[in-house]
This record gives C-alpha cells, sequence and structure tokens, in this order.
C-alpha cells in the first residue's frame, strides 16, 4: 500500500544527500540500465481499477508464459475498442488480444544545492499513458497515482540519482498485460511498474551532433495505427532498419511517411526538427508519430523566446536544405544533427556543434529542467 511505501520513503529520502551517493563512477555512466535499490508494482484486475501500489526491492517480476505482454506484445495490429468493459468483451467472444505493453521516459535532476529534486512535467506522461491505454484497450492508473508512484520510486532510489551536472535519473514506466490470456478464461491482470536507472548521454557521440540516414524500405508507422502511442511494439518494429543503420556508422533511423514516403515523420528515438531562415519546423502530430513532450516544450519555450514555430508537413526536401536540424526526446533531451543521408546524397549541418538557434533552445530547456534557472513555465516539481 502506499502507506508502506511512504514508510520506505522516510526513510530513504531525508537523511540522504550528496554524501549518500551511490558508488559508481558518476563520470562514466552512459545510456544503460543501473540496477537501483526500489521499483514501484501496482496491479489491477478484472475492474479496470488500480490499487495497493508499493514498493518492492528492484529485481525480476515473475509472469504466466501466457501472459499478454509475452504473447502479443510485438504485435501491431490491435482491436480498436471504445472502453475497457467493451474490450472484455470482445477479448470474451474473439479470443483476439492486442498490443499489452505501454511504457513512458522521464528524468529527475538533482539541483545544484545536491539535495533537491526536479521532475518534469510528470502528469503529461500520466496524461500520455492514460492516452495510450485507451488505443490499447488497457486500463491506466489515474494522474494521480501515476505521479505519486514516480516520486516515490525516485524517493526511494534517491542516492541513484547523479550529482549536477553528470547526468540524471531516468524514469521507466511500465503498463502491461500480465494476466493469461489463452481461451475463454476470466480476464487478465495488468501490471503498472515503474523503475529507474541513472543515465548520461543517450547517444555514443555524448553532445556532438548525430548522424542520421532517411530510411527507405522500412516504415514505422501507418495512417489509422498505433505510431502515435508509446507502445512497445512501435519500437521493436525499428530495430531492424535501426541496427542496419548502425552497422554503417549512423546514429539512428529518420522515417518517412509511408504513403508518399516524401513527409518526414520521426527518428526511432525521438522527434525531428529543422530551422530554415530563424522559423522552425517540426511534423505536426497526426497519429504517426509520438507526441514527445521534450518536442511540446521546445515548441513552447521557441515561442517565448519569440521564435516562429510551425506544426505542419515538413518535406525531406526542406530537411536537406535546413540550417539546423536537431531531434527531441526525453532520452535525447536535444540532440543536434550533423549530418543527413538521402539516397545517395549527404548533407551536412553546422561545423562538427549546435546551430546557434538549437543551441539556444536547449540551454534554456535544459537550464529550467535542471532548476538552473526560473521556471516560468511552471513545469517543474520539486521533490
Ligand atoms: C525516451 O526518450 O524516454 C524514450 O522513451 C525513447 C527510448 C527509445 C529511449
Amino acid at each position: 500500500s502506499l502507506t508502506r511505501c511512504n514508510a520506505v520513503l522516510s526513510n530513504s529520502s531525508s537523511s540522504t544527500d550528496m554524501t549518500e551517493l551511490a558508488d559508481i563512477d558518476w563520470d562514466n555512466i552512459g545510456f544503460g540500465l543501473k540496477q537501483t535499490d526500489y521499483m514501484y508494482v501496482m496491479k489491477c484486475d478484472l475492474d479496470g481499477e488500480f490499487s495497493n501500489g508499493e514498493l518492492q526491492r528492484f529485481g525480476n517480476i515473475e509472469v504466466s508464459p501466457s501472459a499478454g505482454v509475452l504473447n502479443y506484445g510485438q504485435v501491431m495490429d490491435s482491436i480498436v475498442c471504445k472502453d475497457f468493459s467493451r474490450f472484455l468483451t470482445l477479448k470474451r467472444n474473439l479470443l483476439v488480444l492486442s498490443d499489452f505493453g505501454l511504457f513512458e521516459g522521464m528524468k529527475a535532476y538533482r539541483k545544484q544545492d545536491g539535495k533537491n529534486i526536479l521532475l518534469f512535467r510528470p502528469e503529461e506522461n500520466a496524461t500520455r499513458m492514460r492516452n495510450g491505454a485507451e488505443r490499447m484497450c488497457m486500463p491506466a492508473p489515474t494522474i494521480e497515482q501515476f505521479v505519486e508512484a514516480v516520486k516515490a520510486t525516485v524517493l526511494a532510489n534517491k542516492r541513484w540519482i547523479p550529482p549536477p551536472g553528470k547526468g540524471s535519473l531516468y524514469i521507466r514506466p511500465l503498463l502491461m498485460g500480465t494476466g493469461a490470456v489463452l481461451g475463454l478464461a476470466p480476464a487478465p491482470e495488468y501490471t503498472f511498474l515503474v523503475y529507474v536507472s541513472p543515465v548520461g548521454n543517450y547517444f555514443k557521440e555524448g553532445v556532438a551532433p548525430i548522424n542520421l540516414i532517411v530510411e527507405n524500405e522500412f516504415h514505422r508507422a501507418t495512417p489509422g495505427g498505433t505510431g502515435g502511442v508509446k507502445t512497445i511494439g512501435n519500437y521493436a518494429a525499428v530495430l531492424k532498419a535501426q541496427s542496419i543503420a548502425k552497422a554503417k556508422g549512423y546514429s539512428d533511423v529518420l522515417y518517412l511517411d509511408c504513403v508518399y514516403k516524401r513527409f518526414l515523420e520521426e527518428v526511432s528515438s525521438c522527434n525531428i526538427f529543422i530551422i530554415k531562415d530563424n522559423v522552425i519546423s517540426t511534423p505536426e502530430i497526426k497519429g504517426t508519430i509520438l507526441p514527445g513532450i521534450t518536442r511540446k516544450s521546445i515548441i513552447d519555450v521557441a515561442r517565448t523566446q519569440g521564435l516562429q514555430v510551425e506544426e505542419r508537413n515538413v518535406t525531406v526536401d526542406e530537411l536537406l536544405e535546413a540550417d539546423e536540424v536537431f531531434c527531441t526526446g526525453t532520452a535525447v533531451v536535444v540532440s543536434p544533427v550533423g549530418s543527413i543521408t538521402y539516397k545517395d546524397k549527404r548533407v551536412s549541418y553546422g561545423e562538427g556543434s549546435f546551430g546557434p538557434v538549437s543551441e539556444k533552445l536547449y540551454t534554456v530547456l535544459t537550464s529550467l529542467q535542471m532548476g538552473l534557472s526560473e521556471d516560468n513555465m511552471n513545469w517543474t516539481v520539486n521533490l
């Protein structure tokens, strides 16, 4: 229960400060899992209500071999159903399940004083998970349950939050169908789980510009599909193209729309922006790209800086003629793009570093996220 989790919290949060950091090499964290102390687990069954969430020691979880997430988690098609109760009826009748796995990505930063911790717009992630759950016919925690679980998990793992300037604590909330699903059995159980890991830069390039290749063969999403949802299947689907690109030395893949093969969609792990003559453009949200919270925040930051931002169809030709190109995401933050390869053409931007406009946006956003500047947007949550 929450009472139980608060008991763990008060032990770990009030006494932990910079002198009680985990004993790891904080200068070389990278972006890989480091096992931390606690994870948060909350379940829901047939009634569709989540309850009795609690912090548990971080470790393996046990699920049935017939768990929805294991059997159908990488299937791209899903039953379109309006609400959870309709889903239950459908499931009993059809014996078909859809894509039972959603996740979120968030970060917590330690402020300069070494003690205070900042979360960034956690209710946005909670809302996105609820929207995704609705699309994937899954029940989801309330916004309040989600945010409380995230706060509890971060505070219980406070010693794993990197010192200021060394990185952040990456937070990974998961929502998955853990009940057995084969046959006319009662409805499955769902598990909401939050775990964390200290992280540094996402790309091996660090803060240096990344090199992207425009994908010609594979597509990430289709109109009417689930490309706009943070469902695990979308990430499995890009691994083939990504691994071919990485073997050729590219950092990641940029996808085009699957109908005209002309309009930018997103990179496997992040959203894309171009800048031309000080006007910022990014593909509009229309169901095939992820509605990134960093994307949305950068648009707002840019507008408060007096810059013009357009959310619209952006062509690959415009990309090749842009002055600056950058990617946004929780994991990648704001990453400058150094080159784009499209068919046989390679175009370079900048001179091995950020362009001036994207650097400004990066600085304004990250200063706010790390508590280095005043949060005029009211986006950060103090722990
Ligand atoms: C994030 O940016 O948080 C994501 O979930 C993307 C993932 C591929 C690391």
